[in-house]
């Protein structure tokens, strides 16, 4: 059986984000035109945007990979941010775009924008499909954004319940019999 049947709402669609992702690969590839950007992917939930994004991407990159947890399988932060992969790159005097599918709190994103500060890069700047503003506890700076969304938990596209939907090529929310 199909994993749409536990949608109740379908919030940005597949066309929807893929014409915003290549609006931002066209941003992205005109800002660092002559540059070699080294684009880190936090693991699990950005990695669908990052493979699409990258192909929207039309000037050389690289691209590492870093997880971060600070979700239990509830849609609440526990507040702790945890360093669970390392990336493989040195990053110093590298620039560095930060790929993330979505800011809630913020706390996530500032804990990495410190952690990777002390390394010494170039730059560093932070390209998020998904924002949700009223939930932001720690202000951090987005330089490139897909899409605001109102205080609800989604999943596909990248984003879990529990680690599941991720393999939906859309943005919805559950129905709400499914969040425990
Ligand atoms: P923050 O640290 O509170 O900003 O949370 C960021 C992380 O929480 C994201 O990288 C996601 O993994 C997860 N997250 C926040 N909101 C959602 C949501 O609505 N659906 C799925 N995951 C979410
Ligand atoms: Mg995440």
């Amino acid at each position: 059986m199909s994993i749409e049947k536990d949608i109740a709402d379908i919030l940005i669609g597949a066309e929807e984000l893929q014409a915003k992702i290549a609006e931002l690969g066209r941003q992205i590839s005109e800002d660092y035109r002559g540059q070699n950007p080294l684009l880190i992917c936090l693991l699990r939930g950005a990695v669908v945007f990052l493979s699409d994004l990258i192909r929207a991407i039309d000037i050389p990159l690289e691209m590492d990979f870093m997880a971060i947890s600070s979700y239990g399988a509830s849609t609440e932060s526990s507040g702790v941010v945890r360093l669970v992969m390392d990336l493989k790159s040195n990053i110093m005097g590298r620039n560095v775009l930060i790929v993330e599918d979505i800011v809630d709190s913020g706390r996530t994103l500032a804990y990495i924008l410190d952690n990777l500060q002390t390394r010494r890069p170039a730059d560093i700047k932070v390209c998020a499909l998904l924002s949700k503003p009223s939930r932001r506890e720690v202000q951090v700076e987005l330089d490139y954004l897909g899409f605001e969304i109102p205080d609800k938990f989604v999943v596909g596209y990248g984003l879990d319940y529990a680690e599941a939907y991720r393999n939906l090529p859309f943005i919805g929310v559950l129905k709400p019999e499914l969040y425990k």
